[in-house]
């Protein structure tokens, strides 16, 4: 079959975000930023406290990092050395689902199940050492609303989790209960933080000139150093939860996929770019363009991914990928413009997430020259999505121009672990 080129060049055109579109965007996310520093029930930014400023670099002693966050919970014992060094000394990992054998984020799966699974990898990661007091950094990657650093609550779940009794409850008392009932009562949870907190803190243990922490994974969310400026109030580096930013024109499968969704209406820009809904929106447009529209087959952004790579000259593996997904035996021009599509998709992503950073600069500034700095950033799109990291740039020139050459971004692999280590090092001043 051929795509009809008509829809095909509609579809490419509503997944496109031009340089105006783009600086519309920065500058309303900083504007929402701004209100949500003024009042946040004026805001679509959360703005959460974390109740942690930057770290010295010069944290040191062993402690244990919880670092729940997505599909996989890992536990380490990780030794801070001071100067920015660390090292890992034991790490748990396991998945929270394994098909056909359990399932702690589905809807039937209840708070103890998960939080009882988790004690378990604590005390593997312990080696079943019960005496040896730690202090257990958690770094739980949900929008929780903190009134200092151990208290917070799960205000809601994202990222399709549906496990009951968690939301609205203090996640490391739930935690503390567990690691209780599995007799753990030399570990004592003293800090939860954000997953972009912790990405900032590991950054920030070892270089200087870092503001900004974020994800670009599953799910995507940045936090900065607010400095308030001005204010009694120490620096704080706030969790803007900003995947729910919700002032970006959505396009129509935008529109249906929310509508679909575990919590319409939540998470507006996280479901346009990060990696757990590309690959859904990918096959709502796929869907389409094989005459089935409504329909949404099942890709994943690691598809997307491979599509992309493909560099063949026949397209061998974007005609694989497809037929195994939707049956269809596609050929020629369809197999590239597939690869735009999907590209498209991704490019779209990059740049509303750099729109999003430089809203935050922009905001940090305060009319003021831009500072020189990097942006710490983790997670598979940024780390392993071809085109995300150059259009991140790409955007940032658009957006920055003279300024941009003061910002660049950094990885900072593994950030959860080690920024949670930090977190319970700093919860002892
Ligand atoms: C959560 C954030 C988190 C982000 C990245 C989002 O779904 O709401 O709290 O930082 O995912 O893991």
């Amino acid at each position: 079959m051929a795509f009809d080129k008509h829809l095909f060049q509609n579809i490419i055109t509503e997944f496109t975000i031009d340089s105006d579109r783009l600086h519309q965007i920065a500058g309303d996310f900083r504007y929402d930023l701004r209100k949500g520093l003024e009042d946040v029930n004026q805001s679509s930014l959360r703005m959460l406290k974390s109740y942690v400023g930057l770290p010295t670099g010069d944290e040191q002693g062993e402690y244990l990092a919880l670092d729940f966050g997505g599909t996989n919970v890992r536990v380490l014992r990780i030794k801070l050395l001071g100067h920015g060094k660390f090292e890992v000394v034991k790490k748990v990992a396991q998945p929270l689902r394994k098909p056909g054998e359990y399932d702690y984020v589905g809807e039937g799966s209840t708070a103890e199940e998960m939080f009882g699974f988790i004690a378990g990898l604590v005390d593997e990661a312990i080696e079943g050492d019960h005496t040896t007091k730690y202090l257990l950094g958690h770094t739980f990657s949900f929008p929780s609303e903190q009134t200092d650093l151990y208290n917070a609550k799960l205000i809601i779940w994202t990222k399709e989790f549906a496990t009951k009794g968690v939301e609205g409850q203090v996640v490391n008392d739930l935690l503390k209960k567990a690691l209780q009932a599995k007799g753990i009562t030399n570990v004592e949870p003293t800090a939860v933080i954000n997953d972009t907190v912790a990405v900032l803190l590991a950054a920030a243990y070892k270089q200087p000139n870092v503001y900004i922490g974020s994800i670009y994974a599953t799910g995507h969310n940045t936090c900065y150093l607010e400095s308030f400026e001005g204010q009694a109030q120490e620096p704080m580096i706030l969790n803007l939860e900003s995947g729910g930013f919700s002032k970006i024109i959505p396009n129509r499968f935008d529109l249906e996929f929310d509508k679909q969704s575990e919590k319409p209406g939540e998470q507006r820009l996280e479901k346009m770019a990060s990696g757990r809904y590309m690959g859904e929106l990918f096959g709502m447009a796929m869907a389409e363009l094989l005459g089935e529209k409504g329909r949404k087959y099942d890709f994943t952004s690691i598809d997307m991914s491979n599509i992309i790579l493909d560099e063949s000259t026949a397209r061998k593996d974007v005609a694989a990928i497809i037929k195994e997904h939707t049956g269809k035996e596609l050929t020629g021009d369809d197999l590239t413009d597939v690869q735009k599509l999907a590209s498209t998709i991704v490019v779209r992503s990059a740049r509303v997430v750099t729109a999003t950073y430089v809203g935050i600069i922009w905001q940090m500034a305060g009319g003021k020259p831009v500072q020189e700095q990097h942006i710490a950033i983790d997670g598979s799109v940024y780390e392993k999505m071809p085109l995300a990291k150059e259009n991140i740039m790409r955007a940032l020139y658009e957006l920055l121009g003279d300024d941009a050459p003061k910002v660049d971004t950094v990885l900072e692999n593994g950030g959860s672990g080690l920024g949670a280590a930090i977190a319970a090092a700093m919860s002892q001043k």
